[in-house]
């Protein structure tokens, strides 16, 4: 027999247990429910997980309650930051992005720069059960979305119109040519008790932001990751920034590795200090799950405070995340 280099076979172990960790679903019993859990970013979460809950009680799948849970900010004019009466790119023209990913499947359905529709969450669905793709874009994404009957609408709200406006008129308004602070989301994860997961997100990204940009939100591992092994992930904030880290596989990975969805979601945070303590003063925030429904919740920083809708047990609550800095 070969002698076995002591690293390499602390090497190989580590690495098998990881990857265990991902065939295993830890805790799980067969046959075992504790109830489904939703997770959504910011107060309008709440009305998103209230939907997710009632949704999942009537029969639907998971999917259908992230989903539907997700179409209600969309379709909520007050809302600012995602789907109708988003804030449009600097041209004055709304681009939504979305993405929603089966913990079971290990499939996603992703659009982006999607116009005139609002409610892009239930266009990535599409993708994800219509197509043998995973990601569409612009027209194409457009059109998918009118073959399967969904209304062409104008996404400008009056309210949306002004701010705009008001953004245009100033002589020294800031834009993406340069960086300015000013988005949020909605990310949404998922357990249904069973130890079946789902990550959902939706965005209009960044007000007055350079037409055709894409962050996080919709890319599969960045605003989205699940996993029905381990647990999902979901982002809110700077995507510019963290579509550079992978946030959301890199948390589902890190909770493969032994973490708890609340330490995975601190660790990622110092990962991203770490590389750059500039990242300190960072917009960003991220949520997680895992199958058997624990939680976590992350903020960088007090500046762009997380507070984060939780639904369990029959119950609705806002809840505030951890500040990391
Ligand atoms: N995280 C949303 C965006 O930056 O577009």
């Amino acid at each position: 027999m070969e002698p076995v280099d002591r690293r390499d076979f602390m090497k190989s172990v580590a690495g098998s247990a990881a990857l265990a960790a991902f065939d295993a679903k830890p805790g799980v019993a067969q046959g075992s429910d504790s109830g489904p859990v939703f997770l959504a970013t910011w107060t309008w979460g709440q009305s998103a997980v209230n939907r997710a809950a009632e949704v999942f009680k009537g029969g639907g799948s998971l999917l259908d309650a992230v989903e539907k849970g997700i179409n209600v900010p969309e379709s909520d004019p007050k809302v600012t930051t995602v789907g109708y009466g988003g804030y449009p790119n600097e041209e004055g023209i709304v681009e939504l992005d979305a993405g929603i990913m089966d913990g079971t499947r290990h499939r996603a359905g992703c659009v982006y720069n999607l116009h005139m529709i609002k409610n892009p969450i239930s266009v990535a669905r599409l993708v994800l059960e219509k197509t043998r793709h995973t990601q569409m874009a612009g027209e194409g994404a457009f059109r998918l979305a009118l073959k399967f009957g969904f209304q062409l609408e104008q996404l400008l709200t009056p309210e949306s119109l002004q701010a705009w406006l008001k953004w245009k008129a100033d002589p020294k308004h800031e834009t993406f040519w340069v960086t300015t602070e000013n988005h949020d989301t909605i990310g949404f994860v998922a357990a249904d008790g069973k130890g079946h997961v789902v990550s959902g997100c939706s965005t209009s990204g960044l007000a007055w932001k350079v037409p055709g940009r894409v962050a996080d939100s919709p890319i599969v591992g960045c605003g989205i990751y699940a996993d029905d092994n381990v647990g999902a992930a979901s982002a809110t904030g700077d995507g510019d920034l963290m579509t550079n880290y992978c946030t959301s596989i890199s948390i589902v990975h890190n909770m493969a590795r032994g973490a708890s969805p609340q330490d995975a979601c601190v660790d990622l945070l110092q990962h991203m200090a770490k590389t750059d303590p500039r990242n300190k003063q960072a917009a960003v925030a991220v949520i997680a799950i895992n199958n058997r429904g624990e939680i976590g919740a992350a903020c960088m920083q007090k500046g762009f405070h997380l507070k984060y809708a939780l639904w369990r047990n029959g119950e609705g609550k806002l809840l505030d995340a951890v500040e990391v800095y």
